[in-house]
């Protein structure tokens, strides 16, 4: 079964009950979401691969560690966005490559409507981020198209998840490792995760 880490961080804990707020204005929401996936990218990245160089300082030379693969950002549109600039904070190295899938409204399958990766992107570690994982369906797809690419690290960072979701992707994709802000109870009879944050696109891009 994949890895599943929801974190228990008092700086997390409280930028939630930010995002969490009917009354928080899309500024604000999405500059704290922003927030929240800097603080998930530090932990998501410490065991990445690295490779040891020799580093000549003013004084003398360093035995350092360099990162062995580059890291590749996959955002599922539109929600997903909202990560990447907080990561990339952390990995400004980073590459991005862009997921469009939305989810119909009554059946609750996700669709495709865009796809562009980095050339390199199989060879790299990829940080799949989407602030919802509700069914799961959007996130089992979107590992589905990378794993097409090759890619054999594939990190999922979610803000708020329900077990439903949660348990699809472990089923479907176990080696997948899954970072959670929050595991939410469950969802409601539309597919919206309870107690969860509303439609986080529509809250981030004041769409509402
Ligand atoms: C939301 C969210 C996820 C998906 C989660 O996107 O950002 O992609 O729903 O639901 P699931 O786990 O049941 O698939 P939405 O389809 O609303 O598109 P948007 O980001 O463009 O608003
Ligand atoms: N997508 C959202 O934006 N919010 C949910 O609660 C579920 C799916």
């Amino acid at each position: 079964m994949g890895k599943l880490v929801v974190f228990d961080h008092a700086l997390i804990h409280h930028k939630l009950s930010i995002i969490r707020n009917i009354t928080t204005q899309t500024k604000e929401f999405h500059q704290t979401v922003s927030e929240i996936a800097m603080l998930m990218a530090y932990e998501v990245t410490k065991d990445l691969p690295t490779i040891s160089v020799d580093v000549k300082t003013p004084v003398a030379v360093a035995k350092c560690e360099k990162l062995a693969k580059n890291i590749v950002i996959v955002p599922i549109l539109r929600a997903g966005l909202g990560m990447v600039d907080g990561i990339l904070s952390v990995v400004p190295d980073a590459k991005v490559g862009h997921i469009g899938l939305y989810r119909d409204e009554k059946t609750l399958e996700p669709h495709e409507y865009y796809c562009k990766f980095p050339k390199t992107i199989a060879t790299s570690t990829v940080l799949l981020v989407d602030p919802m994982l509700a069914t799961g369906g959007s996130v089992s797809y979107a590992i589905h198209l990378l794993k097409q690419q090759g890619i054999t690290d594939i990190r999922y960072l979610g803000l708020v998840g329900a077990p439903v979701g949660v348990k699809k992707i472990q089923k479907e994709h176990p080696d997948v490792q899954i970072y959670l802000a929050s595991l939410d109870e469950k969802l409601n009879s539309k597919g919206y995760i309870v107690p969860g944050l509303g439609d986080c696109g529509d809250r981030l891009f004041g769409t509402l």
